[in-house]
């Protein structure tokens, strides 16, 4: 295999390694769409036992915010809020926030990040939960945000009858949204060599001598 760099290790690498890598993957977005398309379509027949597969009910969501006239980049949260359902069931809402993070605005990364206890207003106290447990996050800037996603869109959308938009009516919206310069519609802290951006402030983490 022929590489363009030759380090052996990060410490002895150079400054034009890594201007060659940031030049590889600076505005490779088009292979990112490809990869979250993939990613979502596995959710097509796999079982979590809900009336519907959490592909349609994917589909189902971003339908129905599309019908309600909502913009192209909460559509598309829709439409991925549920991708990390098989590969990090315990988590999926982090998961799927942190696939959307560099893309989106804080607040619909925040309801993306949010809406998997935001559901919970819809069913935990059918499981012995508060279902009030949102409440530790009143005063988030996401909150009304994420009550109305899942009210409207996410809670509703697991009709076994419903007519779902195919995805293919969805491809551009995403490669749209993956298209944007990352952190250009946010605030997160990040830092950038040769247009390539590390974002500073993963999850909740905060730096201890953080301004
Ligand atoms: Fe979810
Ligand atoms: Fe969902």
């Amino acid at each position: 295999m022929t590489t363009l760099t030759k380090y052996r290790s990060m410490d002895e690498s150079t400054t034009e390694d890594w201007r060659a890598v940031a030049n590889s993957v600076s505005g490779d977005t088009a292979g990112m769409s490809d990869l979250i398309l993939e990613m979502l379509k596995r959710l097509d027949g796999s079982s979590l036992v809900a009336p519907v597969t959490p592909y349609e009910h994917s589909l189902q969501t971003a339908t129905r915010a599309f019908k309600d006239d909502a913009d192209e980049e909460i559509i598309v949260c829709g439409l991925l809020h549920d991708i990390g359902d098989l590969m990090a069931p315990q988590n999926h809402a982090e998961f799927a926030a942190s696939l959307v993070r560099p893309y989106v605005s804080d607040i619909n990364h925040g309801v993306v990040l949010l809406h998997e206890i935001f559901q919970g207003y819809h069913y935990f106290d059918k499981v012995g939960i508060d279902r009030n447990l949102r409440e530790r996050y009143r005063g988030h800037p996401s909150f009304q945000a994420t009550a109305h996603f899942c009210e409207k869109w996410d809670q509703a959308s697991f009709d076994q009858n419903y007519e779902s938009m195919p995805l293919e009516a969805f491809e551009p919206m995403v490669r749209r949204i993956f298209a944007r310069a990352p952190y250009s519609a946010n605030r997160t802290d990040h830092v950038n060599y040769f247009g390539f951006r590390v974002n500073m402030t993963p999850g909740n983490a905060t730096a201890t001598n953080a301004a």
